[in-house]
């Protein structure tokens, strides 16, 4: 879709539909006043009449009025003009492009973020416009064998009153493209069934986007690459399984080779059976979605190399199944890792944390800068946030408070959770260094406790993605977090070099 810039009052734009905010508060206020007579007199008789939407989220739409240059006008409740704050834009946003999605309309402007919006900037409401109007109209139906009509709508202009404005609008158009883009990718990947969206599927994305973007290079690990470094914690997630293993390295060179990188990793399990500890049927095949982590990952270098920041970065995503077998890995295994500490397999089900050890050790090597993971790697987490909140544990609070703004002004929030030694004895081993599953209470700490014992000295962060990477019932599917997240991080990293 096209997002160009629109400037100038709504009385004299030409456009196929016009989307204005209408606000509670009595009378015509913000864009309303800037509007033709005959459309300023039709919202007034509406809001006498108590048919006007002006509700937070409700939307009405006006077919053509004789006399003005708009041809219909889709008015969008804002609830209170003194309320209208960024998550009530947000708000606002989706509804409308959730009614142009019914509509035939080709091209439509948008005058919701016309006027400043509280305590949101100019460039953060271009850029929210693109990214909530775009996954809006996010649809998987690669494999419907029928595929729905196409939304018709090619083009929503981004309406500014302020002239000095266009070039950060500008600015925040391009961005929120090139994050949708990463969304999307993150979005299909975590779709796609894990007959096909396996451990080498994901390594061929890589490598595609490798040959698509200049900045990026691939290189992707085998199973006896991964032997021969000693990952004896990853190995033992994958052996039961018949998909190779792969451990994908995607490098983006957007600064020196000097300026030490900042390196994620993603949970790849294409998808977790919790192997001997075999996972109950209901919801299973939501399991596919168990390589959320490695899919957002992915989808922030894709973004990063379509907008082509100044840093560096390295992702590393170990992707596999966790299958059950006669090979597989037993309750009561003990694996050396990479890094050289012994771990008890006390349950099959907790793998995320074995194939992330052995990558953590690995990007070691890269001495980087920041070090954070994005894993759906607990129940825990779930039960201790809901779906709301992404689970932030850090050992570093200037990395962790930059994580949680940038969830905050992403509408892809975060919440910070404690990690450290006390959560530690719950994984104490009569038989191993540690054991790889300790007690429920706790669980999300637990297992960050387990990753913190292979980051060594680095900043690092974890993000517990289990209840936040997609949704269930009739919208099952993916979210496409913490894309937004990551991206706002890194790129406000980026601002700071230059
Ligand atoms: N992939 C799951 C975590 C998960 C479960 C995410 C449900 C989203 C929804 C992970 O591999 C897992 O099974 N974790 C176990 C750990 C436990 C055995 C210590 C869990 O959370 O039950
Ligand atoms: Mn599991
Ligand atoms: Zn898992």
């Amino acid at each position: 879709m096209e997002f160009p810039v629109k400037t100038g009052s709504p009385v004299r734009q030409k456009t196929a539909c016009a989307v204005i905010p209408i606000f509670e508060d009595a009378g015509l206020s913000g864009v309303g006043k800037e509007l033709s007579r005959p459309l300023k007199r039709l919202i007034t008789t509406l809001k006498k009449k108590k048919e006007a939407p002006i509700k937070l989220g409700s939307t009405y739409l006006i077919p053509l009025i004789r006399g003005t240059t708009i041809q219909k006008t889709l008015l969008v409740g804002c609830g209170k003009v003194a309320k209208f704050d960024g998550k009530n834009f947000k708000e606002a946003t989706l509804s409308a492009a959730n009614a142009l999605k019914d509509t035939e309309v080709k091209e439509a402007i948008n005058y919701l973020g016309y006027l400043p919006i509280k305590g949101l900037d100019a460039y953060y409401t271009a850029r929210m416009t693109v990214e909530l109007t775009h996954s809006s109209f996010y649809r998987f139906d690669e494999l419907k064998s029928k595929k729905k009509n196409k939304y018709k709508l090619r083009k929503l202009g981004v309406a500014i009153k302020d002239r000095k404005l266009i070039k950060v609008a500008r600015q925040g158009i391009k961005d929120g493209k090139g994050i949708s883009a990463g969304i999307d990718l993150a979005k299909d990947l975590a779709n796609r069934p894990p007959n096909i969206c396996t451990p080498t599927h994901l390594a061929r994305i890589a490598h595609a986007l490798a040959k698509k973007h200049e900045r990026l290079e691939e290189k992707t690990l085998s199973e006896r690459d991964m032997k021969r470094l000693g990952m004896g914690a990853l190995l033992s997630v994958s052996q039961g399984a018949v998909e190779p293993a792969k451990l994908i390295i995607l490098q983006y060179k957007g600064a020196e080779d000097r300026v030490d990188p900042i390196v994620i990793c993603g949970k790849g399990i294409t998808f977790d059976t919790g192997g001997i500890s075999l996972k109950p049927p209901p919801k299973m095949d939501e399991m596919k979605f168990d390589m959320s982590g490695a899919a957002s990952v992915l989808g922030t270098m894709a973004t990063l190399g379509q907008l082509q920041p100044n840093i560096n970065v390295v992702a590393l995503i170990p992707a596999c199944e966790n299958m059950p077998s006669g090979q597989a890995t037993r309750p009561g295994d003990i694996v050396t890792s990479m890094s050289g500490q012994t771990v008890e397999i006390i349950n099959t089900d907790a793998e995320g944390r074995l194939i992330l050890c052995d990558t953590l050790t690995y990007a070691q090597r890269y001495k980087p800068r920041y070090l954070i993971d994005v894993a759906t790697l607990t129940g825990a987490c779930v039960i201790a946030l809901g779906h709301h909140c992404t689970g932030l544990f850090s050992n570093n609070d200037g990395l962790a408070l930059s994580l949680l703004e940038a969830g905050h002004r992403t509408y892809d929030p975060a919440w910070r959770l404690p990690v450290g030694e006390e959560h530690f004895e719950s994984l104490k081993s009569n038989f191993a260094d540690f054991a790889n599953a300790g007690a429920r209470e706790g669980g999300a700490s637990i297992a960050a406790t387990f990753l913190s014992k292979f980051v060594e000295s680095r900043p690092w962060a974890h993000l517990d993605i289990a209840g936040t990477a997609w949704l269930s019932g009739k919208n099952k599917g993916a979210t496409g977090r913490p894309v937004a997240l990551l991206v706002d991080f890194l790129l406000n990293l980026s601002e700071g070099d230059s």
